[in-house]
């Protein structure tokens, strides 16, 4: 190659390089309707959007991977934790302060209830946008998450190669609990201790016992399997103590199970955390 022929070369395949990154970019604008679900930008998302920003929860939060890795990521959060608990939670963060577990926390935002409706109808859209996977791995900056996504499956399960097998209940309920959607993990670990949004389901089998016996029990369980049950299926029939599970009678957890998985995967479950003494 001489020198000409070297120079129309470089210039060729600068041109072509160009050529494709344009193409892409164009084509990757071209989906951003769909990708976005564009139809669904209502008022009350866009005025979520505006207190957002107003707000800086950028400053301490990420959505897709972008912001500050101060706070836990929010992409996600209306599908991992529901509007009760969000409504609740941004109306006064400090009611979910726990002194020994938190060392970070969120000031007071002073929001009307007009911006916490805005806030959730724009989390809500956020956590629908197909983000093609992005970011690959969930972010934690709470180190929880941890020991909550790499939930054992217990000794007893484990101790005989017989007993693994594809239609043991304990295996087939953990596996419900990580891949439910949202996931159990979301919300619960499994080390004594760990609360997360919901209470550590360590030792359910023997709190259970308690909870039963206590003259405070309203729900309709009378053994172990059959609570565990209801409170998948029923999450308000029986409240665990705390502000930051519950307002006003009303359970934070999600109330879609009962709709969302069939009754032998509710039982799976009831097997697996029945496991846990
Ligand atoms: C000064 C930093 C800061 C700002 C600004 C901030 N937050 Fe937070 N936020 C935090 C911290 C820290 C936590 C975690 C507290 C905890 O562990 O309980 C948190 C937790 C949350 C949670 C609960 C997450 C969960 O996993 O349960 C939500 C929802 C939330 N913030 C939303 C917002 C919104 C919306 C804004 C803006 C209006 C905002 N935050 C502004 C620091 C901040
Ligand atoms: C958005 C967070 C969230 C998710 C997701 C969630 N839970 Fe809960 N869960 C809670 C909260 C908050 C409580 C405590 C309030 C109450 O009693 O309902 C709770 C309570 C429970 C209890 C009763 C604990 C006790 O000590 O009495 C069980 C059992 C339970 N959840 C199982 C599950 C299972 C199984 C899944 C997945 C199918 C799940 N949870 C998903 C938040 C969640």
């Amino acid at each position: 190659m001489n020198k000409r022929q070297a120079r129309y070369f470089a210039i060729g395949s600068t041109l072509l390089a160009t050529l494709i990154f344009l193409g892409l970019t164009v084509d990757s604008h071209r989906q951003f309707p769909k990708l976005t679900n564009a139809q669904n930008i209502t008022p009350a998302v866009t005025l979520g959007k505006n207190v957002w920003h107003k707000n800086n929860c950028i400053n301490c939060h990420t959505l897709f991977g972008e912001g500050a890795y101060y706070a836990p990521d929010l992409t996600k959060i209306a599908q991992q934790r529901g509007a009760p608990y969000l409504r609740a939670f941004l109306k006064d963060p400090s009611k979910f302060y726990d002194e020994q577990r938190h060392r970070r926390l969120m000031p007071q935002q002073n929001l009307s209830d007009a911006d916490i409706d805005g806030l959730i109808a724009f989390l809500d859209w956020v956590s629908k946008v197909d983000n093609q996977g992005w970011p690959p791995r969930p972010i934690m900056v709470t180190g929880l998450g941890a020991t909550a996504g790499n939930a054992p499956v217990p000794a007893a399960a484990a101790t005989s190669t017989a007993a693994v097998s594809d239609k043991d209940p304990v295996i087939l309920g953990e596996r419900v609990f990580r891949t439910a959607a949202p996931a159990c993990t979301a919300c619960h670990s499994l080390t004594a201790g760990a609360d997360m949004a919901g209470p550590s389901l360590a030792g359910i089998a023997t709190r259970t016992q308690q909870t039963l016996a206590s003259p405070g029990y309203k729900g309709s369980a009378t053994d172990l399997e059959t609570f565990i049950r209801e409170s998948i299926t029923r999450p308000s029939a029986h409240l665990v103590a705390g502000a930051m599970y519950s307002a006003n009678g009303v359970s934070f957890m999600p109330n879609t199970y009962e709709k969302d998985l069939t009754p032998e995967q509710v039982g799976h479950l009831a097997a697996y955390l029945a496991t846990f003494k």
